[in-house]
């Protein structure tokens, strides 16, 4: 059987969010590339040869998977939520532009998984209803000051915002700038989720006016969602639910 690569999304932790076509993907591969945690979660399939690496080498990564492939093996990168949303897609992508020229020539498929934003706002509601754009807080792979401007543009053009790698040990003050910036830019008071470990055993779930909101409200796993100045909470009995109006008055 010729080899191939598919990297796949196995969702937010939920065993229940990962899709069948992921499953069977999984199922049918020799062997699974990918962050340590992640690949652990595939590791029921007794077939399969795990190739579980630190999580700042995503290109090596890649280029082990092709070279595996090229040799016959199936192979399967694992990401968590989405493998197109701030994780290993793009990576195997890079190595197939740069690398081996027979690496054009092999089965590469993306399986789509959820991605956390996307859990985090059904978890609360529908913030996520109307415009909205995500943004990596990290700084590690590109300037702060970048990501900056695409704060500061983003809420002026009243977009709702999803944010991942929102604060880490070795970025603690990433966030802190990036809320000096949102509380000046958009000036209100409109909602900030801080949802945690989304759709695991202890998901939390916080809903904070933007004003009041603090640098250590978040950690890596938490993704963190703003709403637009037309977001609404329905406030009752139990969790409120936030949502972002389907239209905006012309
Ligand atoms: C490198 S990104 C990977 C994103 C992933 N590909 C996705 O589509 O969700 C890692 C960040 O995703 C977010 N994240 C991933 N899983 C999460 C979960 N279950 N709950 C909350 N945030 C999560 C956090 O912001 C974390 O720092």
């Amino acid at each position: 059987m010729s080899g191939w690569v598919q990297i796949v999304g196995i969702g937010p932790g939920d065993d229940a969010l990962v899709t069948p076509q992921v499953q069977a993907a999984v199922a049918e591969a020799t062997d699974a590339v990918g962050y340590i945690p992640y690949v652990e979660r595939v590791a029921q399939n007794p077939n399969l040869t795990l190739h579980a690496s630190d999580n700042r080498v995503e290109i090596d990564r890649s280029r082990h998977a092709l070279e595996m492939a090229s040799q016959g093996k199936r192979v399967v990168v694992v990401s968590s939520g989405d493998p197109g949303v701030f994780a290993m897609a793009a990576a195997v992508f890079e190595a197939v532009e740069h690398g081996d020229p027979t690496w054009r020539d092999l089965d590469v498929r993306v399986l789509p998984g959820i991605t956390a934003m996307l859990a985090a706002s059904a978890a609360c509601g529908a913030p996520l209803g109307h415009d909205f754009c995500a943004i990596n807080l990290s700084d590690n792979l590109k300037p702060w000051d970048l990501i900056d401007k695409r704060l500061r543009l983003a809420a002026e053009a009243d977009f709702a915002m999803a944010f991942y790698n929102p604060r880490s040990k070795s970025r603690p003050e990433g966030f802190e700038k990036a809320l000096k910036t949102l509380k000046e830019s958009c000036g209100d008071n409109r909602p900030m989720i801080f949802a945690r470990n989304v759709s695991r055993a202890d998901q939390t779930i916080k809903i904070v006016p933007l004003q009041e909101t603090t640098p250590d409200m978040a950690d890596m796993r938490t993704v963190v969602l703003l709403g637009s100045s037309q977001t609404r909470i329905i406030e009752r009995n139990g969790a409120p639910m936030v949502y972002t109006p389907r239209s905006v008055d012309g």
